[in-house]
């Protein structure tokens, strides 16, 4: 499986090297491995990203390609690879005509004109994958095993609304807390989904503006949503943004089942934020760690709104101010304590999914190259209760991926299991995935195993235990 090239975007560089697609579709079971696959890591490994099947019409911007989900599925020492695309509504329409159709995210004049493409996160919850997209589109539901798309998943009829990437599964409650972003009031909507799989809960959350919010938070009895100060107009050539500094963040603290009378606002200072890392309560206060962006970048300025440079430089530069940061809310008395925890450039943060809502300690995030494109150039490991971090830098010609954690079978503390991670070569058609032990991260991989395929970098994916799919 060969990285793919498209005519007429030679100088878009989200069409070449490391974010090259890849044009079909397999299923591997031989490896070369250095090291040895861990008897006691059991369950599959999920990743989305962008990968578009046709020509893309117009400016091609990462953000746009079809989602397509790679799957690296372990039992007693050995691995399947496979992936596959996510058949979308605009993706089969596509194949119908044997085209691509539809402009991209930063050529489009109207945003209801964009693809759903499915292509930036996929959970697992109730036994089912879900692809979903950061714009906000109804849950395009998958076979965790065969990762043959089923179709979209209106939970019996009960979900009325897109929901966007990053919707969390919150496994105290087995339940998944959403949020859905919309082009007009009341521009965010939260809800919740049970475990009988109906949208057992359904609030408006009227924000001043549309926001395009990208995450949220949740802890055993709230979730936390966010309006911060990267707002969104619609200009004659599409979406444009600007980053008001004399407007606070805010941060709304919503009971889990509660309303939008029951949200309690907390303003700090401006910033973006991208990724939470995790959030959980304290006493009458709420904790919470994200990667939060100091200084993001309009996308587009007036003069160059259409240029390929402005474009890509865009997302660079947003992303190399994105730093390890804590918040502290206090329900008693309304008052946000706010610090960085650490100086260096780190995003796409991910914790063990089993402490989702509740008090964790350890992180890992990718490390950014100083380019202008968004490559990841190695791995961090913090943990919140003291000074320790841990890197790993990757070497040339491979690039990083966001990892994932694996808890291993019959786990006793957090760390306790396994980060796996793609790497992806800039000019080979081939990848590596590493095992690494996440309590000695720098320890040499317990394995590295040659994937003898292309790998584009993509964005979000997680681990799914064996009894979960
Ligand atoms: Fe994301």
């Amino acid at each position: 499986m060969e990285r793919f090239t498209f005519t007429g975007h030679d100088d878009n560089p989200f069409l070449q090297g490391p974010y090259a697609p890849v044009s079909s579709e397999c299923v591997l079971t031989n490896f070369n491995i250095t090291g040895r696959i861990p008897d006691d890591l059991a369950g599959v490994y999920l990743r989305n990203g962008p990968n578009p099947k046709y020509n893309p019409a117009g400016i091609y911007h990462w953000f746009d390609g079809d989602g397509m989900v790679h799957g690296f599925y372990f039992q007693n020492g050995t691995l399947t690879y496979k992936n596959r695309w996510i058949k979308t509504k605009g993706l089969i329409k596509e194949q119908q005509q044997g085209k691509s159709l539809l402009p991209g995210v930063f050529s489009t004049v109207s945003p209801t004109e964009t693809k759903d493409t499915a292509n930036t996160d996929i959970i697992v919850f109730n036994k089912r994958a879900y692809g979903l997209w950061y714009r906000s589109g109804m849950p395009y539901a998958l076979d965790p095993v065969t990762l043959e798309t089923l179709g979209i998943d209106s939970f019996s009829d009960t979900l009325h609304a897109p929901i966007s990437a990053h919707a969390k599964v919150d496994p105290l409650h087995n339940e998944l807390r959403v949020f859905s972003v919309s082009m007009k009031p009341p521009y965010l909507s939260y809800g919740v989904i049970n475990e009988e799989h109906k949208v057992s809960h359904w609030t408006p959350i009227e924000l001043p503006g549309l926001r395009l919010p990208h995450d949220i938070a949740i802890t055993t009895h709230y979730s936390i949503v966010m309006d911060l100060p990267l707002y969104y107009i619609h200009a004659p050539k599409g979406l444009r943004s600007h980053f008001d500094r004399s407007l606070p963040a805010r941060f709304g603290i919503i009971p889990r089942l509660g309303s939008t009378q029951h949200i309690q606002w907390f303003e700090a200072e401006p910033c973006y934020i991208y990724h939470v890392i995790n959030a959980w309560e304290r006493e009458s206060k709420i904790e919470m760690l994200v990667c939060r962006v100091t200084d993001p970048v309009p996308p587009l300025e007036d003069k160059a709104s259409d240029s390929l440079h402005s474009m890509i430089n865009f997302l660079g530069k947003t992303l190399k101010t994105a730093q390890y940061y804590y918040y502290c809310f206090n329900l008693k008395t309304g008052s946000v304590e706010e610090q960085p925890l650490d100086s260096r450039i780190s995003e796409f943060p991910v914790i063990n999914q089993r402490y989702m809502g509740q008090p964790s300690r350890y992180s890992y995030h990718v490390l950014l190259d100083d380019v202008d494109l968004p490559l990841f150039s190695g791995l961090i490991k913090y943990d919140y209760w003291g000074e320790y971090t841990e890197t790993v830098m990757w070497s040339k010609p491979y690039v990083g991926n966001e990892p994932v954690f694996a808890p291993r079978n019959n786990a006793n503390s957090e760390d306790d299991g396994y980060v796996l991670t793609i790497l992806t070569s800039c000019h080979q058609d081939q990848s590596k995935l590493l095992i690494l032990d996440a309590k000695k991260l720098t320890a040499p991989p317990l394995a590295t195993i040659d994937i003898p395929v292309h790998i584009p970098i993509g964005f979000h994916g997680c681990w799914a235990e064996m009894s979960q799919i």
